[in-house]
């Protein structure tokens, strides 16, 4: 097939990993989020309920370095045209949804970085602690925090919506969309 068929490989690439870490990230998060340290450390030990944080913020800030890299890729090569091509409504909803992932992906993780560093916790990156770069004021952090909430329930909605378009295209309407993002193919 055609190289104009997909996105640049690069940006495939960094689509899935992406995909891989944001779900790594929400499985965590929500973990942590609905149970607390307490609750979780009863169920899996305080040791793993650390590694589960240190993972979280891991995939999070990797995720912030990936979607530079990832915007860098969309803004320097060419989009492939659809063929054929969306109608309007799947050409805006489509549109609107990659738009929002984008923007949320990259406030998400600014948003759990700062929400961290104002709580005085330590802002981990594998093996590595990165500076917080905001001091610590532990109200602040719990508005942040309840922000990162909610964002992180506005990514799983667009998430699902993405990827009941992914299987609309793949199931109903079999065209080229998932081609466009295959690694293999
Ligand atoms: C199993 C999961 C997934 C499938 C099957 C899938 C499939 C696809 C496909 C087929 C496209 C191409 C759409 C087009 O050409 O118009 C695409 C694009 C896109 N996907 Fe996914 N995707 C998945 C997971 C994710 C995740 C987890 C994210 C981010 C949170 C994501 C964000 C995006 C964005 C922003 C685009 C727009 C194209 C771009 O600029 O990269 N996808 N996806
Ligand atoms: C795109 C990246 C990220 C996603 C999708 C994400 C998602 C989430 C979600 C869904 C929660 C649960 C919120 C709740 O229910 O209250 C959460 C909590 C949390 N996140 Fe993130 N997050 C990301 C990045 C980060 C980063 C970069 C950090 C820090 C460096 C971070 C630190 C935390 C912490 C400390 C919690 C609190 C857990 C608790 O309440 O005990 N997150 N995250």
């Amino acid at each position: 097939m055609h190289e104009l068929d997909h996105y640049i490989y690069p940006h495939r690439v960094l689509h899935w990993l992406v995909a891989g870490a944001v779900l790594v990230s929400l499985a965590t998060g929500l973990t942590l989020g609905t149970l607390g340290f307490e609750r979780t450390a009863e169920m899996v030990g305080s040791a793993t309920t650390n590694v589960m944080y240190t993972t979280h913020k891991t995939m999070g800030v990797l995720i912030l370095l990936l979607m530079t890299l990832r915007i860098l890729t969309r803004l320097a090569f060419v989009v492939p045209d659809h063929d054929p091509p969306l109608n309007l409504f799947e050409r805006i909803l489509s549109t609107s949804v990659h738009h929002l992932l984008y923007l949320a992906l990259v406030l998400m993780p600014l948003l759990g970085w700062a929400a961290t560093a104002t709580g005085g916790y330590p802002v981990e990156f594998f093996v590595w602690h990165l500076p917080g770069l905001v001091g610590r004021h532990p109200e602040l952090s719990s508005t942040l925090f309840a922000w990162h909430g909610f964002l992180g329930w506005a990514i799983v909605v667009l998430l699902v919506l993405h990827l009941l378009g992914a299987l609309y295209h793949w199931r109903i309407k079999r065209d080229g969309v998932m081609t466009r993002m295959s690694l293999f193919d």
